[in-house]
């Protein structure tokens, strides 16, 4: 079984060990040299080109006989790499340009979950008129968010009260997005802000049947405290029941209903969904609400998953292909995971590049530790970064204190100038989330916050 990986971080690198543990040989189209995917796919089955480049990619695909694709990361599928790929005879897992929409286009999510009358929604309004969104931001009564309506690797979105300070900010932030644009957008969605703790469920969807995977929680920003920029993500973990420290099975059911009615609403206006569904949630005083859908695995809350999957991923794949996702019995290992990401030093503002890493694979394994590699490039002493993140580290074990442990004391085998947080999975962080949803439950019952704290 020959398969085509697009993609080259550390994301990637899971999944392409995932196929290869399972007898899949790996053939891999990006625009950096990930050493860990080369290591599986040898240095000829690659093609080195921008992951957009979908016809390049199709015919050298074609050429190549694979006999299915796997799409890591969200451009390609944007500008409609498996319709190319599915045209020239290779299935895709990862859904078409159409029903991609539902990430590339947040507008297009909100207002399918509003045709559809699907539970999660928040109020949002959509304009690309200044006029509009001044009298908007003006008349509103609690704070706002606000996004260009499209991909902008998360960096797009600014709260009010965190990133905005003030309804002039957000009035000003407005006036770039319509006048200027970002990231090739000009118009902006207006949301509500949500109150709450994040959360993500990630599910194997074959156009019908959708098995959810365990939840994850996933820290964005860069600094520790969550404090400072927004960047593709820090570091995530997962608790050995699939829930979360402050999800109960009843959040998880609801949300995973969520997935559901969203792959029934895309069918029911004639788009078959097949691929992987990310749902990134809130859980508020209100109840479960929806932050937005990725079309792909998250980076890193795929290596929180498939590190734990047991079934053979080949018949995964092979199934979200045939659509016989709904005979197979999908397990994961019941144990806790921990991901930390070794980063650039300043990444998210000014990462510092080409700068030499060494890394003991061997004792970080013996530690019982995994590592896959992101965006770094071999160097004659060992790696070095780039502008993007360059490591994954993932602890298992039965707790997630015990996972946290063990990443944590991997780093010790990582040699070089770098940044990571150490407060992810660690038990105070996560104390902060189950006392926050305490507190607003609380609060939405009129309890006074003071008597439980
Ligand atoms: P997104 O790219 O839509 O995932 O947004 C990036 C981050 O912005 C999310 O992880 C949230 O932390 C925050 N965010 C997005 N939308 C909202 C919202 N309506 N209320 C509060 N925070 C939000
Ligand atoms: N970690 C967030 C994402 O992959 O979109």
């Amino acid at each position: 079984m020959k398969v085509l990986l697009v993609g080259g971080g550390a994301r990637e690198h899971i999944i392409a060990e995932s196929l290869y543990k399972n007898g899949a040989s790996i053939i891999v189209a990006m625009n950096n040299s990930n050493p860990g995917i080369l290591k599986l796919s040898g240095r000829d089955n690659m093609l080195a080109c921008p992951e957009t480049n979908v016809s390049d990619i199709a015919k050298w695909a074609c050429n190549k006989k694979a006999d299915f694709a796997i799409i890591g990361l969200e451009a390609p599928l944007g500008v409609g790499i498996s319709d190319e790929l599915e045209n020239v005879g290779i299935p895709t897992v990862g859904p078409r340009k159409e029903p991609a929409k539902i990430e590339m286009s947040k507008l297009f999510a909100r207002s399918l979950m509003k045709r559809h009358n699907i539970p999660g929604q928040i109020e949002y309004f959509a304009t690309n008129d200044i006029s509009a969104l001044n009298d908007h931001i003006i008349d509103s009564d609690g704070e706002l968010v606000l996004k260009p309506i499209g991909l902008t690797d998360g960096k797009g979105v600014k709260v009010m009260g965190d990133h905005l300070l003030s309804k002039e900010d957000a009035i000003e932030y407005g006036r770039t997005i319509t006048e200027e644009s970002i990231g090739g957008f000009h118009e902006v969605l207006i949301e509500e802000k949500l109150y709450g703790e994040e959360f993500v469920i990630q599910c194997f969807v074959d156009g019908v049947h959708v098995v959810p995977m365990p939840t994850v929680k996933d820290y964005k920003r860069a600094h520790e405290g969550n404090k400072g920029p927004n960047t593709g993500g820090m570091g995530s973990y997962s608790q050995a029941d699939g829930l979360l420290p402050f999800l109960s099975k009843e959040e998880y059911q609801n949300s995973v209903d969520i997935i559901e009615q969203v792959v029934l609403a895309l069918k029911d206006e004639g788009y078959e969904y097949k691929g992987i569904l990310y749902g990134q949630f809130m859980l508020t005083n209100k109840g479960i609400k929806v932050i937005e859908f990725n079309s792909r695995f998250g980076d890193p809350e795929c290596m929180n998953v498939l590190s734990l999957l047991k079934t053979n991923f080949v018949d995964v794949c092979r199934d979200i292909i045939n659509g016989t996702l709904g005979k197979t019995q999908i397990e994961f290992a019941k144990k806790s995971t921990v991901c930390k990401y070794i980063v650039p030093k300043g990444y998210g503002e000014t990462p510092l590049e080409n700068e030499e890493m060494c890394v003991d694979k061997g004792r970080i394994e013996e530690l019982g530790a995994k590592i896959y590699f992101a965006k770094v490039n071999k160097s004659e002493k060992g790696l070095l970064t780039t502008t993007s993140r360059s490591i994954g580290i993932v602890g298992i074990g039965g707790t997630i204190e015990e996972a946290e442990e063990i990443a944590e004391k991997s780093i010790a085998f990582i040699s070089g100038e770098f940044s990571i947080r150490h407060d992810i999975g660690k038990t105070e962080l996560i104390n902060s989330e189950i006392r926050n949803i305490h507190n607003l439950k609380l609060a939405s019952e009129n309890i006074p916050v003071a008597s439980i704290s």
